[in-house]
């Protein structure tokens, strides 16, 4: 049976996307990865999309007089593709409420932290700055507010003592690649219910994915 049709939404370098592209074609992720729309036609997630011939569209904001019309077309390109879900993949462009509400429950996005801390940019310099054990990525339905809405799967890593900022986002990256798909898979089977505003899931569902370096952790007493 096919998976449900989505579309990732993209601005950059697209390595969530190959993340999702390689679990669907693996059958890891019960989504079949429909459109990608990029806001920058230099993405280099778009040479992903063709190399996996996905169709893929380049919606430029700096053209549209306004977000409503932008999104307005955004909007339309999804509906004319059938498209049922959607992932922001490090798409950098705001969405407003009346897009977000249009596409309620059925919009997902990934961060680079653990919500509810630090919302918006530069993640992991402010984790670091706050001297962070932990840090890692969320997965959440998204909603008006920014960086805010039901979380789906959480990725976690450690800070280790000689981390900069370049260290720390490559190993968030590698749950990330593990957390999206995983996200998508439960929300694509029907597994993820939303209810009051979060997330349950069937009892034997882990959401929870951690790093390979926090594996003595688990021992300790
Ligand atoms: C990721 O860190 C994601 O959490 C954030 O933007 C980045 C996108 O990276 N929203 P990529 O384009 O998927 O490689």
């Amino acid at each position: 049976m096919a998976g449900r049709r989505t579309a990732v939404l993209i601005s950059g370098g697209g390595s969530n996307l190959q993340a999702l592209i390689d679990a669907t074609e693996a059958g890891r992720c019960a989504a079949e990865l429909a459109l990608v729309i990029s806001n920058r036609a230099a993405a280099f997630g778009l040479e992903r999309a063709a190399r996996h011939g996905i169709p893929a569209v380049v919606v430029d904001h700096r053209s549209f007089a306004s977000r409503a019309a932008f999104e307005a077309l955004l909007d339309r390109q999804l509906r004319e593709a059938e498209i049922e879900l959607v992932c922001l993949a490090g798409f950098m462009r705001v969405l407003t409420p009346g897009f977000v509400d249009a596409w309620r429950d059925r919009l997902l996005n990934i961060h680079p932290s653990l919500l509810p801390a630090f919302p918006g940019l530069h993640t992991h310099a402010r984790a670091l700055e706050a001297g962070c054990r932990v840090h890692g990525c969320t997965v959440h339905l998204v909603r008006p507010t920014l960086d805010d809405g039901p979380i789906l799967v959480q990725g976690v890593v450690p800070v280790l003592a000689d981390d900069d900022t370049e260290r720390l986002a490559a190993r968030v990256l590698e749950v990330e690649h593990r957390c999206y798909p995983l996200a998508l898979d439960l929300l694509a089977r029907g597994e993820a219910r939303i209810e009051a505003d979060r997330v349950t899931l069937p009892v034997g569902v882990d959401p929870l994915v951690l790093h390979p370096e926090l594996a003595g952790h688990a021992l300790q007493p």
